[in-house]
């Protein structure tokens, strides 16, 4: 099986640590370096919890610090969502820092792209501000992006804004530079998040599988993605699950764009479905999600991780 060389690009973020544990532990993946955006918390949040789980999963893997705000809008969190650390829940032990690298995420990420001898995919689970500067800063990239796939947008309503989800209202024109890029870009929208879900009887599984399993049981707890009774929503993990299951969705090819200057649109992603613009495709857009099919493979992943 030949391995799937990525970038994980994440604010976690409780939704982020189960995806991030996904990806970590499947076979299929080999994650070549951690990027951290500031989104659901600020920039050292993040990072602190990226390198809190790399060292509770026992895993090497280089993480860089990127952007701590948007390209041009104000700072938005989702700490309602996930705490004031961005992982409340789980009492992780202070990581070492060795796995901290001194560049700059845009750099790493040049730096990781240029010298990898495989096309390097990007997964972006946050908002979208250190993979648009690095397409800005560096196009030549794009000869070895194999393609960019990221949770966000949706083709319906927003979580963030009455039209837009939240990965993309925090950075709308980070969000179109994706989008104007001309590379493989799929979106896997909150259209597949919402119907991503986690029931208590799935949580109950989880919390008695392995380490992994105990430690996301406890996030789940203070994570208001959801609720235990209607269903946590595991909105990254879609995005783990489009790279490595990719039939467990519908998807389209469609033009979409980024609303920018809507009194109360911005940050909507314009999914073109019917072609009123007559634009080229720039993107596939996730549509749906096996519900079922998902909750298996989230099991599965899950009971993978030890
Ligand atoms: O809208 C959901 C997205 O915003 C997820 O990536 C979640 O972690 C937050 O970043
Ligand atoms: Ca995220």
């Amino acid at each position: 099986m030949t391995k799937k060389h990525i970038i994980i690009d994440t604010d976690p973020g409780i939704d982020d640590a189960v995806a991030l544990a996904i990806a970590l532990y499947s076979e299929e993946v080999d994650v070549k370096l951690i990027t951290t955006v500031a989104g659901n918390v600020g920039l050292e949040y993040v990072t602190d919890n990226t390198l809190k789980l790399l060292k509770f999963f026992d895993k090497e893997i280089p993480v860089a610090k990127g952007f701590d705000s948007p390209l041009l809008r104000e700072l938005i969190d989702a700490s309602n969502v996930h705490g004031k650390t961005g992982m409340e829940g789980y009492d992780f032990e202070e990581p070492d820092n060795h796995l901290l690298l001194e560049e700059h995420a845009v750099n790493a990420m040049y730096k990781t792209i240029m010298t990898s001898p495989e096309p390097i995919t990007i997964v972006g689970i946050g908002p979208l501000t250190n993979i648009a500067v690095l397409l800005k800063l560096y196009p030549e990239t794009k000869s070895n992006i194999k393609e960019i796939i990221f949770m966000g947008g949706s083709a319906s309503r927003g979580n963030s804004g009455v039209m837009s989800e939240f990965n993309i209202n925090f950075d709308p024109e980070a969000a179109k530079i994706i989008f104007d890029s001309k590379l493989l870009v799929t979106m896997v929208g909150m259209d597949v998040g919402l119907k991503a879900l986690v029931f208590p009887e799935d949580s109950k599984k989880i919390k008695d599988m392995n380490k992994v399993g105990h430690m996301i049981y406890s996030l789940f707890s203070k994570y208001r993605g959801g609720s235990m009774k209607t269903g946590l929503k595991m909105y990254d993990s879609t995005a783990i699950a489009y790279l490595l299951k990719p039939d467990l969705f519908e998807a389209v090819e469609t033009f979409v764009d980024v609303e920018l200057n809507g009194k109360y649109t911005t940050g909507a992603t314009i999914v073109d479905l019917k072609g009123y613009l007559k634009k080229e495709s720039n993107a596939t857009v996730c549509l749906d999600i096996n519900q079922n099919e998902f909750k298996d493979w989230f099991l599965e992943k899950i009971n993978d991780c030890k």
